[in-house]
């Protein structure tokens, strides 16, 4: 029935007309959800061009790329696109106040000078099957809540171990539709990735927190990699004997560009949404949580900028750390303002009345869903105190770097303190700790920290109420008699992780005696007391209220399906593959105020401030610039572009994402979405959200006439 109704409304066209860019759906589904209208908006390629397990497709160039980006593959040499901020970690890491690829940028001429990154993977769906009978049926309906994820926990792992008899590949099953719906994933993953490119950060990050997450938007956010094996092929841990990777499948890469109303799409793997949850939680997230949290990102910030203003070291110290923590912060805001304007809660709240009334409508329904929103209630209203107590723990307490260092020790302290301690995992342990440790060390600036430390420490004291707070808290104002200078002194002044030397030989010599003796080191001590108050007081008295909720928005999301039959539901994301289309277009952000679809590097030159950080210009690219020498990558009008937005549903994770053309050729790279429609991962609006993607063309135009790297152009199959 659900199926005749869908088909009726495409054959009526309707879709067409309601479609509005928003969700992100499941590539294997594409047939059955979305090709008609996907093809009625322009597109040129079949579903099955986009998925398919017969023949090489789309997917085969898509990868997950380190735990929280996009990546694609451009060659049949493995070599592989992302964003300059999806590699920063990378591109920072192999940089020295000597060899300052951020600044510089780095391009390797030959093979030989790619660099190599341990730890960094790129993960590839293989394939996905369905396995929601398997997980979910013959479940006895009269089974708790806990038995039912017992049971659901048991079922996975019969099935996970299974399919691992037949496949070296990795297996996961991943739930969709909170519970609705089971899939079993098969990844392969690769370990041998090297650094090939990347611009100089006044390109890359052109624009840097003050632009980032608006538009109009200048950036040339993106970085270059090669995906290496084994010589048999097979993903393989570095080793300089290893060989390029001859993908399935890579991405044709056009010279075309796009024009306003042009059909486009997203293939990547967006990270988390949250389309369906109740008004309680929407309040809680937009006018509790983001708020505070906002706050207390601002102290920190503050204190960032101040050292790094004047001090080239200390500004690639921190400038990832930075990125990071005002990122977030930007998106809090540009979020909870989305939600007040769009009166998201009270959007929320009529629905809710409708559904209520639905609910109580027959029988069945009022048996199944009735309560449900006052038990939602209910629990919101009590899980406020925690999320806002955790909020403190993660921005607060572990704002601070020396206990956030501090903890990375604790299963190896933990260890030392056993009766029978296992002498050589404390060696495994402690060797591990040893890169971390020098990695801390690379990017530590004490005064700022002491700095964050007093300043976070004092709104600590201010905010939170003293019977629930950690106790290392409480000791400033028992033991420091509320003199947050004193304790910062004893914290800063006493504590062995500040020493390079000592905590360096303590590792190497990894000798249980002394590796217990961290115990009682302040910061070792300020972490645990922050840890153990979390599980005692935070997540512990949570955890029945989260299972609970859980369980309730599983029941929630089956509810809006079954009231809703004729409409077409997306999965909320899940770091999952996904495929998001819609449009190039421009939006009005406000009132009188409208926005083109793209910006030019004439913009850049408009930005130009040799005195404001994020708006310096590159000489060379100014001279590139004034010699009006783009080469083929002009427009027909023989302009540069450099970005575009357009209405598809894209979330974090889709950064690096391929944006693709109705032919399924790539002609940019997603890495934003503007600031008046970040609400989307709560609540998509069609007349705001939109995602931000560099122009192709002005990636090729950096690697060629910019770095001189036209060699990495040759290498892509170029549609012009
Ligand atoms: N806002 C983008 C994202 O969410 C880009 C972040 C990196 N850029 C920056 N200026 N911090 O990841
Ligand atoms: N920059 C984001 C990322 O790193 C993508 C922007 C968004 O959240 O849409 O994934």
């Amino acid at each position: 029935m659900k199926r005749l109704i869908l088909m009726a409304l495409i054959g009526l066209g309707l879709f067409g007309r309601l479609f509005a860019g928003e969700g992100m759906w499941i590539p294997m589904l594409l047939k059955q959800l979305n090709e008609k209208e996907m093809q009625a908006m322009g597109m040129r390629i079949t579903a099955d061009d986009i998925y398919s397990l017969n023949h090489s497709s789309l997917k085969d160039a898509i990868v997950l790329f380190g735990r929280g980006c996009t990546g694609e593959i451009v060659s049949d040499q493995g070599l592989l696109l992302t964003n300059h901020h999806c590699g920063f970690g990378q591109i920072q890491k192999h940089s020295s106040v000597e060899h300052d690829y951020l600044t510089n940028g780095f391009w390797a001429m030959n093979r030989a000078e790619e660099l190599p990154n341990p730890g960094l993977t790129v993960t590839m769906l293989v394939k996905m099957e369905d396995v929601t009978q398997a997980v979910l049926g013959g479940l006895d309906p009269g089974l708790t809540e806990a038995q039912r994820a017992a049971k659901i926990a048991e079922n996975i792992k019969i099935l996970v171990d299974l399919a691992k008899k037949e496949t070296d590949l990795d297996v996961s099953v991943r739930a969709f539709y909170h519970g609705n719906q089971y899939f079993m994933i098969f990844n392969q993953i690769f370990k041998d990735i090297r650094l090939v490119g990347a611009p100089p950060s006044n390109i890359g990050k052109f624009g840097g927190d003050t632009d980032n997450w608006m538009w109009p938007r200048h950036t040339g956010d993106f970085s270059v990699f090669r995906i290496y094996v084994g010589k048999d092929g097979k993903p393989a841990e570095y080793h300089p004997d290893n060989v390029p990777y001859k993908p399935a499948y890579h991405l044709p890469v056009s010279l075309k560009g796009v024009t306003e109303g042009d059909f486009t799409f997203v293939f990547g793997y967006p990270a988390r949404t949250n389309e369906y949850l109740p008004s309680d939680a929407i309040r809680l997230i937009a006018e509790a949580s983001n708020p505070q949290k906002i706050k207390l990102r601002e102290t920190r910030l503050a204190i960032f900028k101040k050292y790094s203003a004047n001090d080239s070291r200390v500004r690639i110290q921190y400038a990832d750390k930075d990125a990071g923590v005002a990122n977030g912060w930007k998106k809090m805001i540009g979020e909870s303002k989305g939600i007040r304007r769009l009166d998201g809660v009270g959007r929320k709240q009529d629905f809710e009345a409708r559904f209520e009334k639905w609910a109580e409508s027959n029988a069945e329904t009022r048996e199944k869903y009735a309560g449900l929103l006052n038990a939602f209630k209910t629990n919101y209203k009590e899980i406020e105190k925690y999320t806002l107590a955790a909020d403190y723990i993660t921005e607060c307490g572990l704002g601070i770097e020396l206990i956030r260092f501090a903890s990375q020790f604790r299963p190896m302290v933990d260890e030392a303190n056993k009766a029978a301690q296992d002498t050589k995992k404390i060696k495994e342990f402690a060797e591990k700790l040893q890169s971390a440790t020098a990695a801390f060390f690379k990017d530590y600036y004490q005064p700022i920290d002491y700095e964050v430390a007093n300043a976070l420490m004092l709104i600590y004291l201010d905010q939170q109420p003293e019977n629930f707070r950690p106790d290392f808290v409480n000791e400033v104002q028992q033991k420091f008699k509320g003199d947050v200078k004193k304790w910062s002194d004893y914290l800063f002044g006493k504590s062995v992780f500040l020493s390079p030397e000592k905590i360096k030989s303590l590792l190497e010599e990894a000798n249980p005696k002394k590796i217990k003796s961290l115990t009682k080191d302040p910061a070792y001590q300020y972490y645990v007391s922050l840890a153990n108050f979390y599980e005692t007081q935070v997540r512990k008295p949570m955890q029945a209220l989260t299972a609970s909720n859980d369980s309730l928005q599983r029941l929630y999301m089956q509810a809006q399906m079954e009231m809703n039959p004729e409409k077409r539901f997306y999965p909320d994301a899940n770091f999952t593959l996904r495929v998001a289309y819609g449009k190039v277009e421009g939006f009005s952000p406000a009132d009188a105020v409208y926005y083109e679809y793209y910006t030019s590097l004439k913009g850049i030159m408009e930005k130009e401030n040799p005195l404001v950080y994020d708006y310096v210009v590159e000489p060379k690219l100014k001279e590139l610039y004034q010699q009006h020498d783009f080469g083929e990558y002009a427009d027909a009008s023989g302009e540069l572009r450099v970005a575009f937005a357009a209405s598809n549903h894209t979330t974090g994770g889709n950064s690096g994402s391929p944006v693709l053309n109705a032919d399924g050729q790539m002609v940019g790279l997603n890495f934003d979405r503007c600031w008046e429609g970040t609400m989307s991962d709560l609540m998509y609006d069609p007349q705001m959200s939109r995602n931000i993607t560099v122009d192709i063309r002005y990636v090729l135009f950096i690697m060629d006439k910019f770095a001189g790297a036209r060699h990495l152009v040759d290498e892509m199959t170029i549609v012009r």
